[in-house]
């Protein structure tokens, strides 16, 4: 079924940088009307130009998603404006690479959770009466490849994403009868300034050798998630093997992880092209 987007509202949280900013563009490319929320006004100014430059609407709403009364603002600014919510993308977040013994740990998991998990239940709670009174509506939450299966050195925001993909389970078969649709998008490793203040040395394992994805390819999958009504999306496909590989054995799972920290092998399974996250952000400005 072929969806049109024309005159769609879409509200994305986190919309001032990286996957947020590449999901307007590509929702506004589509004909819809943008609702852009995340705590920088400037960043949010950019996009918002960006948008109009692409001939379509956009309302910038400075918004802290851990804050419940930001959030409520939020929507009611984007109802004012637009009179409906017709898609929520939920993908305002933090990431926080350390090891679980590291003094920081426990406080990377609140920081990550309050983030990228309260948040994303601030902004679902008060998005779903406005879905609910319209019989209507999808909602797309950002998980990530390490919401399926963690690394080493990245338990805090694997935490954090596995949480992510229980709530999206739970409230998608709770919303079904509304005429609302759940998607979970998985991306692996992607070219934003997400992990931009980690060192090359400290991330990761697997990380190292890896090429990221671009912040298009994640916001291409995100505007086809929702077109195709998909539950899941992991990105790239072949991340699979390795979901698969856990959902077998923890050994296969770790063997995997393992593997992908030789080059050579990462070459193999087309998760490197020779360029790692470092060398790639490099050339973005900061
Ligand atoms: N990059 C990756 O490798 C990767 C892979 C898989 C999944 N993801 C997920 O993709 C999502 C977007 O991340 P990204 O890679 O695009 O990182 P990013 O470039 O750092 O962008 C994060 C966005 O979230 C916003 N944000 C953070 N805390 C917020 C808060 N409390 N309230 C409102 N907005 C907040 C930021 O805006 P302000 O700072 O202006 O508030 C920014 O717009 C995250 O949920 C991340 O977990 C990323």
């Amino acid at each position: 079924m072929r969806v049109s987007f024309v005159n769609r509202v879409v509200l994305i949280t986190g919309a001032s940088r990286g996957i947020g900013r590449a999901v307007a563009l590509a929702f506004a490319r589509q004909g819809a009307l943008l609702v852009l929320a995340a705590r920088s006004a400037e960043g949010l100014a950019e996009v918002e130009g960006e948008v109009r430059a692409l001939g379509s609407e956009a309302l910038s709403v400075p918004t802290d998603v851990t804050s419940p009364e930001a959030v409520l603002a939020l929507v009611d600014a984007a109802v004012s404006r637009f009179g409906r919510i017709d898609v929520l993308v939920n993908n305002a977040g933090i990431g926080k690479v350390g090891c679980v013994e590291s003094a920081a740990f426990e406080d990377n998991v609140r920081q990550t959770m309050r983030a990228s998990l309260f948040g994303m239940i601030n902004v679902t709670q008060r998005v779903l009466p406005v879905l609910r009174r319209q019989g209507s509506g999808a909602i797309v939450n950002m998980s990530s490849v390490m919401g399926r299966k963690a690394f080493a050195r990245f338990g805090s925001y694997a935490i954090v994403m596995h949480g992510v993909s229980a709530f999206s389970d739970s409230l998608r078969q709770e919303v079904a009868d509304g005429g609302i649709r759940v998607s979970v998008v998985y991306p692996a490793l992607t070219a934003t300034d997400l992990l931009r203040e980690a060192k090359e040395a400290e991330m990761p394992p697997p990380f190292r050798h890896m090429t990221p994805l671009s912040a298009d390819d994640v916001a291409r999958a995100v505007v086809a998630a929702v077109r195709q009504g998909k539950r899941r999306v992991v990105l790239p496909g072949r991340a699979n093997m390795l979901l698969l590989g856990e959902a077998l054995s923890p050994r296969i799972g770790d063997l995997i992880a393992s593997a992908l920290t030789k080059r050579r092998i990462a070459r193999l399974l087309r998760m490197s092209s020779g360029k790692t996250y470092h060398e790639t952000i490099a050339g973005y400005p900061g």
